[in-house]
């Protein structure tokens, strides 16, 4: 797993930032982390991603 790797392309977010927020935040849902990175608020097409790596870390 490469934290660098970008996974919401729309809003330049990487899994290193959305991990760091999940963390951080203790958040659970996409839509948190969208209000927190912004990750998945634009076409949506990194949602799946966005909720894997919710699960790897619940
Ligand atoms: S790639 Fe994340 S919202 Fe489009």
């Amino acid at each position: 797993m490469d934290a660098n790797e970008t996974v919401c392309h729309c809003m330049s977010v990487t899994r290193g930032e959305i991990m760091e927020a999940i963390k951080a935040g203790g958040l659970k849902t996409v839509e948190e982390v969208g209000e927190a990175t912004a990750a998945g608020t634009g076409c949506g097409g990194c949602q799946s991603v966005i909720q894997e790596i919710l699960e790897e870390l619940s």
